[in-house]
């Protein structure tokens, strides 16, 4: 028996023990520097050198993996793409981290197919991103996209019966964080024969004017799902509030994933005349925002995430009680990647098949360090979301009443949750489907693609120039940019809001 038993063990050691000893792998962080960002180097990189250490403690199988991190400011454009070409030039990395930035991911996650390097993002979260047959066929998406945001509104239309919907969002033609976000709602309600109509504001450039808003919202719309910052959101429930449009022929729902400070508890308090009436008004309002779950680990987690943070003296942006995403999704990326290497070694390969390696990260569930983390077949991490809202008009405090889970598609009512709230009083009987004014279709999939060709050529030809003609190039290419950008605008303003 005993005599058996060393020979066995031994080949289960060949098979399985991959040694993955003194495996170095090269990691290239693209994150801005820029600390207004909830996702900027100084706020993600513990999160990644927490992963690191604890990857590096493991007696287990991924026992000697060794990370070696670079860190590259990508800014939110094109300075992503350059952070990657320079760095190539030295030595391609194994792996990328980043960027979040739609436009700057674009162009690095383009380039890293080609060169099959694995990208993993808790960002890239716009519609465009989900087609990974060709450009993006790297990239996993390590944090919920909007599209799987989206579902809550799709489960929520057909278990509450909802015709109308009207999507206000602001569209700061920058970064665009609303317009991505109000896409992926167009996108998944558009087969629903709903009547959908879109009003988009732009608050950068012009005051918002409640006043036309609110014509909107009473001309016949029954859900309003907004997108814009905290303050805006508040200017938009106090006009419906004195407007008498926040009764039960309406319901109003704002999106806020990322930024805890703008919901919840005391979002609607500003020390103005206006505060007790904003609290009356924000009792009508509606947000949907990423599901918390919280197990042990984490607590250990946040807690040292807190210190690094604060000790880096970006704190203010965050406030302890809920985690960034951002952070809790790139510690969670690192060791994704760990097991999907681990697995293809067994097999054979080597971290230089990035597409292997990118094929096993897809379509698998681990244990991630705030709960269950599942990424779908296409590469996209599946969703849990949450509906908060006011239960006690009188002390303000918010409470989550739905629950939506992405993996099976389930609506879970929580305890406080009325119906009365969901139902609409006065139902539009002949919902007059008004397909052209949604305008949205021929959205940012395109504008994208041909935004990313044409940038990735444009940043391509300057990078190669500028080694010779430095300093004149980069102001032209400034100028460019500055053009390229306000073509790329133009062309989507008159696709997507002619109709609008
Ligand atoms: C890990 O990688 C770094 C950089 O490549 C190297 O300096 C270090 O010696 C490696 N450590 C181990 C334990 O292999
Ligand atoms: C809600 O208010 C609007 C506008 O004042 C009014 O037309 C509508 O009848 C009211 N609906 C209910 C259910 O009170
Ligand atoms: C988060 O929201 C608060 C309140 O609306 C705002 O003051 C703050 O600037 C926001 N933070 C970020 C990083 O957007
Ligand atoms: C490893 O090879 C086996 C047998 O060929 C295959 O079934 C499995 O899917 C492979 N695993 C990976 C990670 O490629
Ligand atoms: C995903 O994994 C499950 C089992 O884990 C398998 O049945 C299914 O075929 C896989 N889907 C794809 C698209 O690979
Ligand atoms: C909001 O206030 C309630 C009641 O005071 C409290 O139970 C809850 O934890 C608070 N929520 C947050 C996010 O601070
Ligand atoms: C869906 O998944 C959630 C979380 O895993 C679970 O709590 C819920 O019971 C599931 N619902 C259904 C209908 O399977």
């Amino acid at each position: 028996m005993v005599g058996f038993q060393s020979p066995c063990v031994y080949i289960w050691l060949i098979l399985f023990c991959v040694k993955t000893n003194g495996e170095d792998v090269d990691v290239l962080v693209l994150l801005p520097k820029d600390n207004s960002y909830l996702f900027s180097i100084s706020m993600v990189r513990p999160a990644i050198e927490y992963a690191k250490k604890m990857i590096k403690l493991d007696t287990g199988f991924y026992s000697g993996l060794n990370f070696s991190v670079q860190y590259e400011n990508s800014g939110c454009g094109s300075n992503a793409l350059f952070s990657l070409v320079d760095r190539a030039f030295k030595k391609k990395p194994d792996l990328i981290l980043g960027p979040v930035c739609e436009y700057a991911a674009a162009d690095v996650v383009r380039m890293a197919s080609h060169w099959d390097i694995p990208v993993i993002s808790a960002g890239a979260l716009a519609v465009g991103f989900k087609r990974k047959e060709g450009d993006y066929s790297h990239l996993t998406r390590i944090a919920p996209s909007y599209l799987k945001m989206a579902e809550i509104f799709s489960a929520m239309f057909h278990r509450f019966k909802w015709q109308n919907v009207l999507l206000v969002f602001d569209d700061d033609k920058e970064e665009r964080n609303c317009y991505f976000t109000a896409e992926a709602v167009h996108s998944v309600l558009e087969p629903e024969e709903l009547s959908m109509s879109v009003h988009v504001i732009n608050s950068k450039h012009y005051n918002v004017d409640t006043d036309e808003i609110m014509n909107r919202i009473s001309e016949s719309q029954a859900v309003v799902i907004m997108c814009a910052g905290n303050d805006i959101i508040r200017d938009i429930m106090l006009a419906a509030y004195w407007r008498k449009l926040t009764n039960a022929s309406y319901i109003y729902f704002s999106i806020e994933l990322f930024n805890s400070s703008s919901y919840g508890n005391g979002s609607w308090k500003r020390g103005d005349r206006y505060d007790s009436e904003a609290k009356q008004a924000f009792a009508s309002l509606n947000t949907v925002t990423l599901l918390r779950t919280v197990k042990p680990e984490f607590e250990s987690f946040s807690i040292e995430m807190m210190k690094s943070v604060n000790s880096a003296g970006v704190l203010d942006q965050y406030s302890g009680d809920n985690m960034n995403v951002f952070m809790e999704g790139f510690h969670d990326a690192l060791h994704l990647y760990a097991l999907a290497l681990h697995d293809i070694m067994k097999n054979g390969s080597d971290k230089k098949d990035g597409k292997q390696i990118t094929q096993n990260m897809w379509n698998r569930t681990f244990e991630g360090i705030a709960g269950q983390v599942s990424i779908d077949s296409n590469g996209d991490r599946n969703g849990d979301f949450s509906v908060m809202t006011m239960m006690d008009p009188e002390d303000g405090t918010y409470k989550a009443v739905l629950n939506y889970f992405g993996a099976n598609g389930s609506l879970q009512t929580l305890p406080g949750f009325s119906s009365n709230r969901f139902t609409l009083t006065e139902r539009y009987e002949t919902p007059n489907p008004d397909k052209s004014s949604g305008g949205l279709e021929v959205s940012t999939v395109t504008c994208i693609s041909v935004g990313a060709v044409m940038s990735t050529l444009l940043v391509m030809a300057v990078y190669f120039f500028r080694k010779k003609y430095k300093i004149i190039i980069e102001r032209q290419c400034q100028q460019e940019q500055h053009s390229l950008r306000k073509h790329h605008h133009l062309r989507e303003d008159t696709i997507a809001f002619s109709m609008a």
